[in-house]
């Protein structure tokens, strides 16, 4: 098979390290990559977000299977105009990816599917949305309905900041995004995130999985895309997963048909637990990063062929090969993320790691320059190991973080802590 994938990522190299180890792949090609894929994969410049060009490069490689990373090219309408083109994709429609493309969307397709999620209000103006805020008091969330990469949700401890960040949305801090906003109720309880494959009809979940969503040591700080995450989540047991299944997963997969946009692809399913009842944050239509570097060290090979059945429509076959494992990544940033930070600077230390089915550095935001890896990204590299215990894959995971020289960067030390 020769496979295409989208993205330029830590997920995207988790992703081509697994895919790349199963033999029915015989070429990856990755686009644009980053410079630890070149490693393992070709990558190819393309314009990820335009479908018509996707598709031409589809053609022109003869390539048999797209596996689309991000959210925005699936937002874009990447994955409709290359199965137009009769070509096999990884990623729900434009239509299904509004689960994550629009926040409002999310809460009424909950609502049609009597999934528990918390209340909310959903306005195009701020008057009407303050005025909601006053009778709701805080804390409450304020958010963005579009896509805001990560950054449209204020969690306001206070009734002032959740004004404020009304008038920031509304006077376009998030660009469009903001234009409209889903103002919610604040869910107490531990988080962790639950990864589904559908194929428009049945459900195959593949893991679980916790991440740190702020910069600082014990949580503190503000929010980044992900500090590290480990899998599985302890929370989310067995019994917890079954029930977010049957009383989330699948009304809303369900809905999705009946509507004639069935979801096709990953579904990231973030989980707000308490009491022994789970209730929907959000969903993404994409892998997590970094949880799917922990998934992908999990699952492996296996990955490739869980990713083709999804897209062919033959997930009622598939079956996952569990190990009882356990994996953790941890991110390197560049100093100052997720504020402003430099980028060029050389990191030294990497050709010394192992790499095995056990520890792998993915990279994150690397490119080449003059034969050295150098930073390009806030997150950086995604050190990711994989043991019989948590602790174990931590101490693996941060000895290669140790190893590593790179004075530009830093990792919390402490990812893990609730679990461990
Ligand atoms: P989202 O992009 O919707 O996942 O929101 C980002 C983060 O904000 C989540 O991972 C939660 O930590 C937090 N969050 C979002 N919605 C709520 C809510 N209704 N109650 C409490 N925390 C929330
Ligand atoms: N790590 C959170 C996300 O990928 O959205």
């Amino acid at each position: 098979m020769n496979i295409l994938l989208l993205g330029s990522g830590g997920r995207e190299h988790a992703l081509a390290w697994a895919v790349k180890q199963n033999p029915k792949c015989d070429r990856l090609i990755v686009a644009p990559g980053n410079a630890g894929i070149a490693q393992i994969a070709e990558c190819a410049a393309l314009d990820i977000e335009n479908g018509g060009a996707v598709a031409a490069f589809c053609d022109e490689n003869a390539i048999d299977f797209v596996i689309i990373g991000p959210e925005a090219p699936l937002a874009a309408g990447v994955a409709d105009r290359l199965r137009d083109a009769g070509i096999l994709c990884f990623g729900p429609s434009a239509a299904a990816a509004r689960l994550e493309a629009s926040k409002s969307f999310t809460k009424e397709i909950c609502d049609a599917a009597h999934a528990p999620t918390a209340g909310y209000g959903h306005f195009t103006d701020a008057e009407a949305a303050k005025a909601y805020i006053r009778a709701e008091g805080a804390p409450i969330v304020v958010k963005a309905d579009g896509l805001a990469a990560g950054k449209g949700v204020i969690v306001a401890m206070t009734e002032d900041e959740a004004l404020a960040a009304v008038d920031d949305m509304f006077s376009g801090a998030f660009g469009g995004a903001g234009a409209e906003v889903v103002i919610e109720e604040f869910m107490d309880g531990e988080e962790a995130s639950f990864f589904v494959l559908c194929d428009g009809e049945d459900v195959l979940p593949i893991g679980t999985a916790q991440d740190h969503k702020r910069v600082g040591e014990g949580d503190t700080g503000p929010n980044t895309g992900g500090m590290g995450a480990y899998s599985p989540a302890p929370v989310l047991t067995d019994a917890l997963a079954e029930k977010a299944l049957a009383e989330i997963v699948r009304p809303t997969m369900a809905e999705m048909a009946k509507r004639g946009t069935p979801y096709q692809g990953v579904l990231y399913v973030g989980l707000m637990i308490q009491d022994g009842q789970p209730r929907l944050v959000e969903y993404n239509v994409r892998f997590g990063d970094p949880e799917c570097q922990v998934l992908m060290m999990r699952l492996g090979a296996q990955a490739l062929d869980l990713m083709h059945a999804c897209a062919e429509g033959r997930l009622s076959d598939a079956r996952v090969n569990w190990a009882a494992d356990h994996a953790m990544t941890v991110v390197i940033a560049a100093n100052g993320y997720p504020g402003a930070y430099e980028k060029g600077s050389v990191i030294k230390g990497l050709d010394d790691l192992a790499e095995t089915s056990f520890e792998m550095c993915f990279h994150a935001g690397t490119s080449e320059k003059d034969g050295c890896i150098v930073a390009s990204g806030g997150r950086v590299l995604n050190v990711t190991a994989r043991g019989t215990s948590l602790r174990e894959a931590r101490d693996r995971a941060y000895a290669m973080a140790e190893a590593i020289d790179w004075p530009d960067g830093f990792y919390r030390s402490d990812i893990g802590w609730r679990a461990l």
